[in-house]
């Protein structure tokens, strides 16, 4: 079957392979795959920088936000062929570790997860994978190809939950979120802040394309200035952008008692000057706190497919700005002015 593989730690290896069929120790579900989105991260595997082939190999199947459509699955999985899935990024540890051991891998304290598409672990961007019905979440039929926003959405649904249970230390009835970048996770960061009747405002840099209109079409504001001149003293900030200078604005600028998230992943090698002994002492004197957040676990997955299917799919549609197909490939890894998120179609809906 094809796959689009790379081998990662090169730059340039991206090619479009033929591949053995899935292995039965990956599950007893048979999945064709549909959709596999771009993010990031697979830019950064792209590029050499990131990314780790399964043991003994060179190449790695790259794809770790899918969707796809069953088409064998045990009487017992809980799934039917034709159901529409999203494959789990992460895999425990085989220690496990506490967190692990409870599902928590999302969590884990020792890194000897895998990861599908990322990690030592097979991506979804092959013609067809095999999963455990535990790693497969089903999506509402209604989404249709707008289910492989379900990955990236699970990041924000771990995002937010994490706000509200770092807040819910005291009293928390948040009513002002920033959220920087308005890139797939920025957005779906605010559509899931006004899903809470929060007053969301979102920051970036552009000016024109198609990110200040969907802020807008949800009704959040968009800015593009820094932190404290589009909202006095947010009780959320979600930071979405990995960028270091907006990492300490955010800190700097989020209100009293409030919870500053980080979902962004940086790349080092860069040096700023903060002032460290102001920014602590308001952070003690204002109760304030700060968390990174990576990856998902089941709940989070659940949870994500319970806002999107309640979003205004019109508004999910104009979230995937291209959709290339598979032979197409190199087209999709190429970015282009007003991308915001570029899907892969494996196979025809
Ligand atoms: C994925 C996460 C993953 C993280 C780090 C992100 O792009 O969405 O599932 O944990 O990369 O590898």
């Amino acid at each position: 079957m094809k796959a689009l593989t790379v081998v990662p730690g090169t730059a340039g290896s991206a090619r479009l392979d033929d591949v053995a069929e899935p292995p039965a120790e990956d599950g007893p579900v048979l999945v064709e795959t549909l959709a596999v989105g771009v993010c990031g991260t697979d830019h950064e595997i792209l590029a050499g920088n990131y990314g780790w082939a399964p043991p003994g190999r060179e190449r790695l199947v790259l794809g770790h936000e899918s969707l796809g459509r069953v088409v064998d699955a045990p009487a017992d999985a809980g799934l039917a062929t034709g159901d529409l899935v999203v494959g789990i990024v992460r895999r425990p540890d085989p220690v496990p570790c506490a967190n692990c051991a409870v599902g928590e891998w999302d969590f884990c304290r020792n890194g000897r997860y895998t990861e599908r598409g990322i990690k030592e672990h097979d991506g979804y961007c092959s013609e067809r994978y095999r999963i455990d019905p535990s790693f497969a979440v089903k999506v509402d039929a209604s989404l249709g190809v707008l289910g492989v926003l379900l990955e990236p959405a699970s990041v924000v649904a771990k995002a937010w939950e994490q706000v509200e249970r770092i807040g819910g230390r005291a009293h928390f009835a948040p009513k002002t979120a920033v959220v920087t970048g308005a890139g797939p996770i920025g957005l779906l960061a605010a559509l899931m802040g006004m899903q809470r009747g929060i007053d969301v405002h979102v920051i970036d840099r552009v000016t024109s394309g198609p990110k200040p209109d969907l802020v807008h079409a949800l009704g959040a504001t968009y800015h593009t200035g820094a932190i404290e001149d589009a909202v006095d003293a947010p009780d959320v900030v979600i930071e979405c952008t990995g960028v270091d200078s907006l990492v300490f604005d955010a800190l700097d600028h989020v209100g009293p008692g409030g919870v500053v998230c980080l979902t962004g992943v940086s790349s080092g090698g860069r040096q700023i000057t903060v002032d460290g002994g102001t920014l602590n002492r308001t952070m003690v004197l204002e109760n304030e706190a700060v968390a990174g957040s990576v990856n998902a676990n089941r709940r989070h997955y659940e949870a994500a497919a319970a806002g999107l299917a309640a979003a205004d799919h019109d508004w999910l549609a104009r979230l995937v700005s291209r959709r290339v197909p598979l032979e197409n490939w190199h087209q999709a890894l190429e970015p282009e002015d007003d991308d915001v998120k570029v899907v892969i179609e494996v196979q025809a809906p």
